[in-house]
């Protein structure tokens, strides 16, 4: 599906939680076959974060929440709706996003959590958008959130190089721009090839519940590769928009290669893309906030700016989002 609204709704506010433990090249070439001189030129990827044993997609997304609220100068209980995506969760209930709301102070809001995968962050914006365009909601917290590394195989070089840790949130609010323009989301999914990136929370076969991530790699390298083009091009068609119109593009943070390749295709200029996958690797649903949150204290997140923002993988699912950023600067 694909929509554009009409409105004065921006994103206002980033926070990030980034565990401190570092987990290097070298440290995984110790315990699989493989180098940093492969994994740097295969995918990008320099260094992940790893979440502590303390540490957990509740405990980041809290820390991630209470930052952005804090940078944005949000009353918590001005919040209508906060939404947490998540691919690693560790239960089904209570909700992320029940527990954020609670911590933080949003008593008044819906809370809910959004399964899809590193789709996930985009999905949840969406539905932040439709929230607040229907007149549902006028303030929203949307969340990405992951410990991927307990769901990694630390033994398949094949994908324990490319995940990390880490949450991102954001807050979403009407009335945020000056005037109003066309908000555009795509979202879409192909689940024919869902056994090409899975990762199982029961035993679905009756051969044991094998959690970890299951990918095959250059199956959705192809999916990446061809949907990072066609769904960017769509979604600028559908904003009545040019790459020359976005100040910054957030293509999901898999592997360098496929966001060059696609980037080059689209006519992006480097200088407009936002990459964080060289310090955080793939944080999944984490990956757009995280990059939102690097751009913001790197002081190139600027009030008016309209970023373009793509999140894909397991599903295989894929969404878009075309908005303003109203934020304050860092
Ligand atoms: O967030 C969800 C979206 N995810 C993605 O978009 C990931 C998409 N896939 C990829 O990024 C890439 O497919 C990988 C990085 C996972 C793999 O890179 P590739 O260039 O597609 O490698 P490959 O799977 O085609 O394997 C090429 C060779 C193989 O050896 P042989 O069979 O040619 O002898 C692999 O065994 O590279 C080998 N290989 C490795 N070698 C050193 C695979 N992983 C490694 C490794 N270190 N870590």
């Amino acid at each position: 599906m694909i929509g554009a609204v009409t409105t004065d709704l921006a994103l206002v506010a980033v926070g990030a939680a980034i565990p401190a433990r570092i987990l290097t090249n070298e440290e995984i070439s110790q315990r699989v076959e493989t180098d940093d001189a492969w994994i740097r030129e295969r995918t990008g990827i320099g260094e992940r974060r790893i979440a502590t044993a303390e540490e957990s997609v509740t405990t980041l997304a809290i820390q991630a929440a209470r930052q952005a609220v804090e940078r944005g100068d949000i009353a918590p209980g001005s919040i209508d709706l906060v939404v947490a995506a998540t691919a690693s969760p560790e239960r089904s209930f209570p909700s992320i996003a029940a527990l954020v709301a609670d911590d933080i102070g949003a008593h008044s809001a819906g809370a809910v959590d959004m399964l899809a995968a590193c789709a996930g962050f985009a999905y949840a914006l969406s539905y932040a958008v439709g929230q607040i365009a229907a007149g549902f909601a006028e303030t929203v917290l949307v969340i990405g959130t992951e410990t991927l590394s307990r769901i990694t195989d630390w033994d398949d070089r094949g994908t324990c190089i490319l995940f990390g840790d880490g949450a991102g949130a954001v807050i979403i609010k009407a009335g945020a721009a000056p005037d109003q323009e066309l908000v555009v989301v795509e979202l879409g999914a192909d689940g024919s090839k869902g056994d090409d990136l899975r990762g199982d929370l029961t035993d679905r076969d009756g051969s044991g519940v094998d959690r970890n991530i299951r990918m095959n790699g250059s199956a959705v390298y192809r999916f990446a590769t061809q949907v990072i083009v066609d769904s960017a091009t769509r979604v600028l068609e559908a904003g009545q928009r040019t790459h020359s119109d976005i100040d910054l593009f957030v293509p999901h943070q898999a592997n360098l290669r496929i966001i060059e390749s696609g980037v080059k295709r689209l006519g992006f200029p480097p200088e407009r893309v936002l990459i964080t996958l060289d310090q955080y690797g793939n944080t999944s649903s984490a990956s757009i906030p995280l990059c939102l949150d690097h751009a913001w204290r790197t002081g190139r997140l600027q009030p008016g700016q309209r970023l373009l923002m793509m999140g894909l993988g397991g599903g295989l699912a894929w969404g878009t989002c075309l908005i303003r950023w109203m934020g304050r600067g860092a």
